[in-house]
């Protein structure tokens, strides 16, 4: 490399490089992909994660500063290495790792365990990516930010935008974002476009607008964004005393996660935080899944859908990180998988059932999960962690439909004793 900004980078912390070409940027350039058109990566120089690692990340546990207690910038000098005052904090993550034995047995997987990150701020794990981002925008003078969205991502976008003073815009695929997301989103002061067209065009439009407009893009393109996710799992590894699970399993959309939780484990493993690298479980909706075609195509080719799923969050045709994507799964030996709409609802129910809780996308994982160990793939005894990405409430719309509906009653106690007989007997 020849340019500038490349000679710069050779001797700077953090820089941006291309996933496709390897060329690589200034760690400050505001630019979302490659002059070849290739996704953007933050990279670090040979042997960096080495110098960090478990006993630095433990020793922050018992801190009560806000930057230690958030789960992102717990690990900051892996994240987006700059001084605490120049990082934007909720604080986000320190989520916690259940375990529930009815859902362990439903997917007769023994050792089964779930990181919540429902428990994030704004209910879903894009507050990790979020925080990154926003400290970015921050930092390069960014006038206003902007998102497309299946409803999370612009929630945790406005959320963050409305602590550090900046003007947010949301572009939403119209009629198809569940309503507890878009009220949040309007709550939090964002302005919102109904744009006619699913994801994938609402995210053309706005990565087009963001270049026109001078406006600072936050999708999972944005390359801090998949800094902040990393912690998903570095978290989770923490949680489990950095012993290595066998499989992580992930709902997948656009992909940004996928492509995350590869790079983080890719990381962790060369840095030496742990011994082996889990395998990587993506799990689409039957109706939204142009990654699982890939994959049972051996990647020859990549697909586009037309999506359509209940599970409304990964309701995605075209996802932008494919390659990234492809990356995590083929170096994690991982296994891309899809489940019905009805297997999703279903797991939901279950999850539902044991007080945990999450929105119909968020269920795909254990959906997946209990798909892959009945085939056989996921072996007996091999310890499995499944991401649950938003809360309960995100997507109340399934919940409400249940069987379960409200008995109206007069407040009288003979109503009640009638209406509650059929249950106590
Ligand atoms: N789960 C939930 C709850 C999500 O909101 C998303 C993505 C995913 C899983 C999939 O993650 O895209 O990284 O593969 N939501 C985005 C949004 C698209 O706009 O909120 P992915």
């Amino acid at each position: 490399m020849t340019s500038p900004a490349a000679r710069a980078a050779s001797t700077a912390r953090e820089w941006l490089a291309c996933v496709a070409c390897g060329a690589t940027y200034d760690v400050d350039e505001v630019r979302y992909a490659c002059a070849c058109g290739g996704l953007l990566s933050v990279e670090r120089p040979p042997g960096w994660a080495a110098r960090l690692g478990p006993a630095l990340f433990d020793a922050r546990l018992a801190s009560r500063a806000d930057v230690d207690r958030s789960g992102v910038w717990r690990f900051r000098e892996a994240v987006r290495d700059l001084p605490a005052e120049a990082l934007a904090t909720h604080p986000e993550g320190a989520t916690r790792l259940y375990s529930r034995p009815a859902l362990s047995d439903w997917a007769g997987i023994e050792r089964l365990l779930f990181k919540h990150e429902g428990e994030n701020p704004t209910g879903s794990f894009k507050d990790r990516g979020m925080a990154v981002g926003i400290t970015q925008a921050l930092r390069v003078g960014a006038r206003a930010v902007a998102c497309a969205s299946t409803g999370n991502t612009s929630a945790s976008l406005a959320a963050y935008a409305a602590q550090v003073g900046r003007p947010a815009f949301v572009f939403l695929p119209a009629g198809k974002v569940a309503m507890g997301k878009v009220a949040q989103t309007l709550a939090y002061g964002a302005r919102g476009l109904a744009v006619r067209g699913d994801f994938d065009a609402a995210l053309r439009l706005v990565t087009e607008s963001c270049l026109r407009l001078g406006i600072y893009l936050l999708n999972s393109v944005n390359p801090f964004r998949i800094e902040g996710q990393k912690t998903i799992v570095w978290e989770l590894l923490q949680d489990l005393h950095w012993e290595a699970p066998d499989w992580i399993a992930v709902p997948a959309g656009n992909l940004g996660n996928t492509s995350a939780f590869g790079k983080a484990l890719r990381e962790a493993h060369e840095g030496g935080w742990i011994a082996r690298v889990p395998r990587l479980l993506a799990v689409q909706a039957t109706g939204a899944n142009p990654f699982f075609r890939s994959f049972a195509d051996g990647f020859r080719r990549r697909h586009r859908v037309r999506p359509e799923t209940v599970a409304t969050a990964i309701r995605i045709g075209d996802p932008v990180s494919y390659e990234r994507a492809r990356a995590a799964i083929e170096t994690t030996r991982g296994v891309v998988a899809e489940v019905s709409d009805d297997e999703i609802l279903e797991a939901k129910r279950r999850i539902d059932g044991t007080g945990l809780g999450c929105e119909p996308a968020s269920a795909a994982s254990l959906a997946g999960a209990r798909r892959l160990r009945a085939e056989g793939v996921i072996g007996p005894g091999e310890r499995v962690v499944c991401v649950l990405t938003g809360h309960l409430l995100k997507d109340p719309d399934p919940a409400r439909s249940a069987e379960r509906a409200l008995v109206e009653v007069d407040a009288d106690p003979a109503a009640v004793e009638a209406a509650l007989a059929p249950w106590l007997r």
